[in-house]
């Protein structure tokens, strides 16, 4: 399903139907996004894997506590990456997760700006929502420069946030509030 559209791409959401298509996806970029996120075991890398992930999204994004988009080409309608805001709390938390991540041999060609301009956007115009934190490894700078030009504003260090590759690692904690989002757009 077609959520968002953007001058060069598509933003979908997707159902356990696209599951091989979405381990495609992860094999073909295992090693690049290794550095970057938790360890994977050899079955993260299999279809029924992403069919029973794929299902229990479409649950969270129906309940509203996810907003998953992937991102597609329009030329080819090839899927190139995806944006995630997990754990999404309402209440007086109104705020959540956000995590990205772009096909090896599509960098640097401003498709990730592109793509989360538009899914901020919606984030915080249409679900109003009030706020949203990344954290970042201080080892990658391509994800700083990235969410620092989005007008995310740096915290401070998350001692230990989170086990990467096997070893627990500080991040940078970034953090995003719908004010300022809305103000930049002007
Ligand atoms: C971070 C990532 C999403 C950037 O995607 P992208 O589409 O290449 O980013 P953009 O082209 O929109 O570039 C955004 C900015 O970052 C800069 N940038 C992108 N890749 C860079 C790199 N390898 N080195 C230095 N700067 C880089 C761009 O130059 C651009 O700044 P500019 O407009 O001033 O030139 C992508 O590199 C990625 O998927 N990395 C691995 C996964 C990851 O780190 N996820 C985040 C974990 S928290």
């Amino acid at each position: 399903m077609i959520v968002l559209e953007t001058e060069r791409l598509y933003l979908k959401m997707l159902d356990e139907s696209s599951a091989k298509e979405v381990t495609n996806y992860y094999k073909r970029n295992r090693g690049f996004f290794k550095k970057w996120e938790s360890y994977k075991r050899d079955d993260f890398f299999s279809v029924e894997y992403h069919e029973r992930l794929l299902s229990l999204e479409k649950n969270e994004i129906g309940n509203g506590t996810r907003l998953k988009l992937w991102i597609y080409l329009k030329d080819n309608d090839t899927l190139i990456g995806f944006i995630n805001f997990g754990n999404i709390i309402r209440s007086s938390f109104e705020s959540s997760f956000l995590g990205f991540k772009l096909d090896k041999e599509q960098q640097k060609h401003g498709y990730m700006t592109e793509a989360l301009k538009k899914a901020l956007n919606y984030y915080f115009s249409v679900l109003k929502l009030h706020r949203v934190e990344v954290n970042i490894m201080p080892s990658n700078l391509p994800s700083q420069k990235l969410v620092k030009k989005l007008g995310f504003i740096e915290e401070g260090i998350a001692r230990k946030y989170l086990k990467i590759n096997g070893q627990w690692e500080d991040h940078i904690h970034f953090t995003l509030l719908r004010e300022e989002f809305l103000e930049n757009l002007k």
